[in-house]
């Protein structure tokens, strides 16, 4: 089901003048609501074009923690009059938050979302907490205060990364933030300042365009890191199922197969954006999914570490972000859940059996978390992708659609895939050989 627009507007009648104060902070729950929303559709943009991994990270968790808020407002909205029944968000913010992705610079796009619209959400949940009855409203209450402290930490979490803003951050901010006056702030809480008279709309003279490489920052990257080569690739597909592999070698192998998850939380998060129209609950989904992938993720970026790996040595494979971002998004998603996903769980089982040779309770632990998660995305997949495939216009039944578009993933690997050259020298690289040497093996 699409959402449908339903605001409130206030009449005259004698019932709804009765219930006017409910009414009221209702509509300032709705506006609060969508705000939220419309963060998690558009600060998903930022997460692949932004090149440090524990940035990515936070913004996975930010985007969850935005879903999880949206869906709390919603929650309690429903049990008041006149916050309405539909999900659609709003022209005004739609365009405000659209407006924030625009910029080609993603650490330009990051300083205004974290410098004006952050701070702009942080600012209308003070004001619902000061506006409310105390008592009356102490269920929204106890929301809004609690979100507080979440945009509070927000705040402190990312600003180890706006310490070097790119030139241009400053007149972009200005830019967002005359935007947000000329609509008195997110619940339009502040006096509205007219736009400047030389002000223009980026989004109204272009069109977002995801990139088509996703940003790693410094560190080294490839086509891929599975192969059968151990003198190329870290993962060597056969050394995974040998009964004969050393079971430290399939630690290691594993933990960067966690750690390139991060290939799906770059192409996860180009989604959120290309489906405006969907359901509240695809996207707060698809926010779980994305924040469960960036922390498979996190799990390999630290274990690597920990044993003793050079992450410069790691290369990091970008061929599934350049195949699947020629894709629209029911087609990624289709990929991601029925065939990424689901068919991962034999390798994986047996994988799990090996490093519990280890007696790893750290490793063992985070792969069953893992694994768990895993099942959980291929529900996702089952509940949403008839969804998300009529919202992309696909009227062939499922199992024709995934056939057809396993078929058109192998069409474009041919012309996307493989075009990413190692950039560390095969001498230096983490490779299947370079792990076996780092457990002690001749
Ligand atoms: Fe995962
Ligand atoms: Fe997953």
């Amino acid at each position: 089901m699409v959402a449908s627009t339903s605001y409130v507007t206030p009449s005259n009648t004698a019932a709804s003048g009765r219930m006017a104060a409910v009414v009221e902070m209702a509509r300032l729950q709705r506006l609060l609501f969508e705000a939220e929303r419309e963060f998690v559709r558009t600060a998903t943009t930022l997460i692949y074009r932004v090149g440090e991994p524990e940035l990515k990270y936070l913004l996975c968790q930010h985007v969850w923690e935005s879903a999880g808020h949206a869906r709390f407002l919603r929650e309690r909205g429903r049990e008041m009059s006149g916050f309405g029944s539909g999900e659609a968000t709003r022209e005004f913010l739609q365009r405000l938050f659209t407006e924030a992705v625009m910029p080609t610079d993603s650490y330009v796009a990051l300083a205004g979302f974290y410098r004006v619209l952050k701070p702009a959400l942080l600012s209308a949940y003070r004001h619902y907490l000061q506006v409310t009855h105390p008592l009356a409203d102490w269920p929204s209450r106890k929301l809004a205060e609690e979100f507080i402290a979440d945009e509070e930490r927000h705040a402190r979490e990312i600003e180890p990364f706006l310490g070097n803003l790119p030139a241009g951050s400053d007149a972009w901010v200005a830019h967002l933030r005359h935007a947000l006056a000329a609509e008195g702030g997110l619940l339009g809480e502040s006096v509205r300042r007219p736009l400047p008279g030389d002000f223009v709309w980026e989004s109204a003279a272009r069109r977002y365009q995801h990139p088509p490489t996703c940003n790693r920052g410094r560190y080294p990257t490839c086509s891929s890191v599975f192969s059968t080569d151990p003198a190329e690739t870290p993962i060597v597909r056969q050394w995974l199922t040998d009964p004969q592999t050393d079971a430290r070698v399939i630690r290691l192998m594993v933990y960067v197969w966690l750690m390139m998850e991060m290939d799906a939380v770059d192409y996860l998060a180009t989604v959120f954006f290309d489906t405006p129209q969907a359901p509240f609950d695809l996207h707060y989904d698809l926010a779980r999914h994305l924040w469960d992938e960036s922390r498979h993720s996190a799990f390999g970026f630290r274990q690597l570490s920990k044993l003793g790996v050079d992450l410069m040595t790691v290369e990091h494979s970008l061929d599934l972000y350049h195949i699947l971002v020629q894709m629209p998004p029911h087609e990624r998603y289709a990929m991601m859940t029925m065939e990424f996903e689901a068919g991962s769980f034999p390798t994986k089982a047996a994988v799990m059996d090996r490093v519990r040779e280890l007696n790893d309770f750290e490793a063992d632990t985070l792969l069953a978390f893992d694994r768990n998660d895993e099942q959980n995305h291929v529900r996702y997949g089952h509940r949403w992708l008839p969804e998300i495939m009529r919202l992309g216009g696909e009227t062939r039944s499922v199992e024709e659609f995934i056939a057809a578009t396993q078929a058109r993933f192998a069409e474009l690997a041919q012309i996307h895939g493989g075009r990413t050259p190692h950039s560390v020298p095969a001498a230096q690289r983490l490779t299947g050989n370079a792990i076996r040497r780092l457990v002690g093996l001749p």
